[in-house]
């Protein structure tokens, strides 16, 4: 039995073959419960949602991940030119830890580096340790900090970066 199969429940869909794809405006609705469920996650309006997937808006990606019950993840980002940033990323609370978010972080790396990323950022909670250890996964690098940059509660930001060789 591999890893992958061990973390599951017999006649559960292992993470590793739930499909990721892109995602629609159809979408927000579920982006918008999944978030809202995540209370360090980002939270956006319906509107900013909208807006994000509307022509003429700052290029974006969105990648969802879904199985029959309907989206268990999501990340989205943006390409500010050759720099990438990710605004937000959350996996359903019921399957976390069993290797999605490194999925979806990978996914999103190979889509900015094939769309010619030179070099990807975020910010997190300095608290976010789950965030943190999945963005550290992937060789992103501490490169700063905000004081009192969140609010509710209020704490300090840490940046990170990961630069495309
Ligand atoms: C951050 C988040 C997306 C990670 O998703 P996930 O599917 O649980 O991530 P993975 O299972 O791929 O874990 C990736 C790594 O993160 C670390 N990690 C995961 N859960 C952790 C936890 N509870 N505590 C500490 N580290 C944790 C581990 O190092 C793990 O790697 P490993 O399994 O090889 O040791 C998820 O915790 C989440 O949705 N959190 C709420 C929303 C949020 O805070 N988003 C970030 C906004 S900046």
């Amino acid at each position: 039995m591999s890893r992958e199969d061990s973390l599951n429940e017999p006649g559960e869909t292992s993470v590793f073959q739930m499909p990721i794809r892109r995602a629609t405006p159809e979408d927000i609705p579920a982006l918008i419960s999944l978030e809202r469920r995540a209370a360090t996650a980002a939270h956006w309006t319906t509107e900013q949602y909208e807006a994000a997937f509307a022509s003429g808006a700052l290029p974006r990606q969105f990648l969802v991940v879904e199985e029959q019950s309907g989206v268990q993840g999501f990340i989205v980002g943006r390409a500010i030119g050759e720099e990438w940033e990710i605004e937000n990323i959350a996996v359903a609370e019921p399957i976390r830890s069993r290797g999605l978010g490194t999925r979806l972080l990978g996914e999103f790396l190979d889509l900015a580096r094939g769309r010619g990323a030179r070099a990807v950022f975020l910010e997190v909670r300095e608290s976010n340790l789950a965030a943190r250890r999945l963005y550290e996964k992937w060789v992103f690098i501490e490169s700063g900090r905000r004081r009192r940059y969140y609010r509710d509660p209020e704490e300090d930001a840490i940046f990170y970066r990961l630069d495309f060789a």
